[in-house]
């Protein structure tokens, strides 16, 4: 069987047409002006009603993608989900999407879910590229599901969640690929933020404790990913090297700082891509300990002040959907990586993406991928075309922020709740995305999909062959 090139052979993402923009969020807050838009540098967040979850999500998304890509289901062999909702502490996200698969006598199907906050997404893709590349696979495609939906408690925190699902298809030739060798991984223990209280779907979040965490663990990373790639190549590795960075998004200005931050780091490391110029700025943060280098806010201002034209041509792309639909926990550095496809599709041959992973807790892994022409419907275009962003975006309903409230407070009463039916109001969702419709005595969860008249995931997928 043919397993070069392993990697993400096509890709789909669905969120929410649910919304609120964070510049009416900061009045009602009664925070400052520019406090979440430039502040924490996002523009929009999706949220869920009570109509969908995790799980319609994750359902939405798969359905979509084996229909777009056409996709025969019985030509799936492993399937994992990350995510950090939790909706049940035992059955598994993956033995709801099961359904999609039954229908076609596929039970075949390895993997369950992946957990660890934002991290879990990762885990599921390295364990689905791993399979293709092992030798118990048996050659059918892997598939891969990111699902959350990032709610906070009233404060600061709140501005920065986020909903969606992102589905990957995974297998050989693959227009994104991955560079296996090129790994970089640091995990620890931490309290930075984390779900302990299992009657709240909130967390516990010490924000500034996990900005800290996230920076201390892309130094690590980073630091691991160079010195693999000059053992392996024998000469310096630097952001030269590199055409787009994709980094776990909680909100934008934590992306802005991480670019500058490896940017400080090819300084510490004495590499060219920092100009004489620069290296003279930086020069007076040189003798810092790591821990005053992460405290101070006049280094963060002067590296994102130097690295603001490499930001602006390898990480700005990257930023369109994290700032318009915020945190989506295992979902935000696919949606990146989404985001770089739309806006430079046409020109990514060649290219290399350096991509950095984060949940808290802690586990985080810097990985690379070089992007080709495809084969056969999975290319790039292919993607582009699959995804719609822009159509997706604009057809958004945009709620006044009482509403968002209000919304907030109808879920943390339903939070972990039975016997309750939902509105079934199916106006704002469209054709094909899967709705609660009840929870029963039992807790058990029913779905139905805008467009069926029957409740249940019946999907519509024509069976078409599609090997390898
Ligand atoms: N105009 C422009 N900027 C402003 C304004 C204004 N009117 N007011 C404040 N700001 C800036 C601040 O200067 C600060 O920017 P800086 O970091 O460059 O200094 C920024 O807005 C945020 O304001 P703060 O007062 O520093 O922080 P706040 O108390 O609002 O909390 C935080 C921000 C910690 C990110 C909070 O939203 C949070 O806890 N979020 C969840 C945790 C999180 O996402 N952590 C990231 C990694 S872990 C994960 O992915 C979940």
């Amino acid at each position: 069987m043919d397993r070069k090139d392993v990697g993400i052979l096509a890709m789909d993402i669905y969120f929410p047409p649910t919304c609120v923009q964070q510049e009416a969020l900061e009045a009602h807050d009664g925070v400052s002006k520019g406090k979440y838009t430039i502040g924490l540098g996002q523009d929009c967040m999706a949220f869920c009603t009570e109509l969908e979850d995790v799980i319609s999500m994750s359902l939405t998304v798969v359905n979509s993608l084996l229909k777009k890509y056409q996709i025969d289901p019985r030509q799936i062999g492993r399937l994992e989900v990350g995510s950090e909702t939790v909706i049940d502490k035992s059955k598994s996200i993956k033995t709801w999407l099961m359904q999609i698969f039954e229908e076609y006598g596929n039970t075949d199907i390895e993997g369950v879910d992946s957990t660890n906050a934002c991290y879990g997404g990762t885990a599921a893709l390295l364990n689905c590229a791993n399979w293709v590349e092992s030798s118990s696979w048996d050659g059918r495609y892997g598939l891969v599901v990111c699902t959350d939906s990032a709610v906070y408690a009233e404060g600061p925190a709140r501005p920065t969640g986020g909903a969606a699902a992102i589905a990957m298809l995974i297998g050989p030739n693959a227009p994104i690929t991955f560079e296996s060798k090129l790994r970089g991984t640091h995990m620890a223990h931490v309290y930075d933020f984390y779900k302990p209280n299992l009657a709240s779907e909130y967390p516990v979040v010490d924000g500034k404790l996990s900005q800290t965490c996230y920076l201390m663990a892309l130094d690590s990373c980073y630091r691991r990913f160079c010195s693999k790639y000059e053992n392996l190549e024998g000469k310096q590795f630097s952001i030269s090297d590199v055409d787009y960075f994709v980094f776990h998004s909680p909100y934008n200005k934590l992306v802005q700082k991480s670019f500058a931050r490896l940017y400080f780091n090819d300084f510490l490391r004495n590499c060219s891509s920092v100009e004489n110029d620069a290296r003279e700025k930086l020069q007076p943060f040189s003798d810092l300990t790591s821990e005053e280098s992460y405290q101070s806010r006049e280094l963060e201002k002067v590296s994102q002040q130097l690295a603001k034209h490499f930001y602006e041509e390898k990480v700005q792309p990257t930023t369109l959907l994290p700032k318009q639909i915020g945190n989506m926990y295992t979902a935000s550095l696919y949606a990146a990586l989404l985001s770089v496809i739309h806006n430079k599709h046409s020109n990514l041959e060649g290219r290399r993406v350096v991509m950095f992973s984060y949940g808290s807790g802690l586990s985080s892994t810097m990985f690379s991928f070089k992007l080709q022409d495809g084969h056969d419907s999975f290319n790039l275009s292919n993607i582009v075309s699959v995804l719609n962003i822009s159509k997706k975006l604009e057809s958004r309903h945009v709620f006044p922020p009482e509403k968002f409230v209000e919304n907030l407070k109808l879920m943390e009463h339903r939070y972990g709740g039975k016997d309750f039916e939902t509105s079934k109001d199916t106006n704002l969702l469209s054709p094909g995305t899967f709705y609660l419709t009840k929870v029963d005595s039992m807790y058990r969860r029913y779905y139905n999909k805008v467009g069926d008249d029957i409740a249940t995931g019946k999907i519509e997928t024509t069976p078409v062959e599609n090997g390898h």
